[in-house]
């Protein structure tokens, strides 16, 4: 059977590249694109003006197109859920109990839908964080995130639903722009690097957060996805690491492309968001399971980031 897949919050951050990997994958017919409002980058696929929390509408939007794969990427994220904590958790849970549901009633057969570093907390060991280990996340995010892989779990486990996750860590890429996170500033660097030669970062210079490049975060999404179903043995969510750098270590790297590049300081709420959180993932888990490996180290991404910014600048 030909898959047909739906992407639920397909105009962020993710939802751009990973489109653009499922329409190489399955063709550009079979994926569909749904967020709350239209986007270019959905200019070679159907699009669904689709509400998550709306069950209903999803209901119709999975029959119409005879839906059998959901990819939920529809959240809101670490900072911008602190400023609107009850609706963060009404949106974070609630839409994935909507997806969940579907494929309880085997109305789909597969759900995708991503975890954070976030679901690990100030008590968490903060090196080579384990899959298995303490998690008592402090902000809303991360509590929704956890609670979420918890659900995932159960449902697997109640009612076998093929539901598969990884705990990505902060995302980095040129083609789409960050959606209110903590880690943004990982991206917006590059872009101020390009345009002003400097920027003000909103964490201190030693803050060490788990990082990776968005092409490596595609490869793992599509690869768990693919992977035959008896390789999944985590049903929460899959730890997975790519680089790890606090603002000085990036700015010391853009330095070597742009000589004159200065980084400054102004610190904000987002600090005690990032202090909560691990320096490092120990992934071994996904390694072993279904083969997962990383492809960029800070030096090819910075690289690969600015050649490519450059171009589009
Ligand atoms: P984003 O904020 O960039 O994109 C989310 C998209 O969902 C937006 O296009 C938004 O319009 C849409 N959306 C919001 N509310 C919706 C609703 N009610 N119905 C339908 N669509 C809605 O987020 P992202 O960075 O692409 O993240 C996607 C997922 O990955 C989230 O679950 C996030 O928690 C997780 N994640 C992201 C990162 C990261 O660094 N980007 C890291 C860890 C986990
Ligand atoms: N990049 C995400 C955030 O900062 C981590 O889940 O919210």
């Amino acid at each position: 059977m030909t898959d047909k897949v739906l992407v639920i919050g397909a105009g962020g951050q993710i939802g751009t590249e990973l489109l653009e990997k499922l329409n190489e994958l399955h063709g550009s017919s079979n994926v569909i694109a749904a967020d709350l409002n239209n986007s270019p980058a959905f200019a070679n696929n159907a699009f669904e003006k689709l509400d998550v929390l709306d069950k209903e509408g999803l209901f119709n939007v999975v029959k119409k197109h005879q839906i059998n794969q959901i990819y939920l990427l529809a959240a809101l994220l670490s900072a911008t859920a602190e400023k609107n904590p009850l609706f963060a958790w009404k949106l974070n849970m609630d839409g994935l109990f909507n997806v969940l549901d579907l494929a309880k009633e085997k109305i789909i057969d597969k759900v995708y839908w991503p975890s954070s570093i976030a679901v690990f907390g100030p008590t968490t060991p903060k090196e080579n964080t384990p899959q298995y280990t303490v998690m008592e996340p402090s902000t809303v995010y991360g509590i929704s995130k956890q609670a979420g892989e918890r659900w995932c779990e159960y449902y697997f486990n109640k009612y076998n639903v093929d539901v598969r996750s990884i705990r990505y860590p902060g995302l980095i890429g040129w083609k789409s722009a960050p959606g209110g996170g903590t880690t943004d500033y990982a991206v917006h660097i590059f872009h101020e690097a390009l345009s002003k030669g400097s920027y003000e970062c909103f964490l201190s210079e030693h803050t060490h957060l788990p990082m990776m490049y968005m092409p490596d975060a595609i490869k793992a999404t599509v690869d768990i996805m693919h992977a035959p179903a008896d390789q999944i043995k985590i049903r929460s969510s899959y730890n997975l690491a790519g680089i790890s750098f606090d603002p000085a270590e990036i700015a010391q790297e853009i330095k070597k492309h742009i000589p004159g590049f200065t980084i400054s300081y102004n610190i904000d709420f987002r600090q005690q968001i990032a202090d909560s959180w691990p320096k490092s993932i120990d992934d071994s888990e996904s390694q072993q399971h279904w083969g997962w490996r990383s492809a960029y180290d800070l030096s090819a991404m910075t690289g690969d980031m600015l050649l490519n910014l450059r171009k589009i600048k």
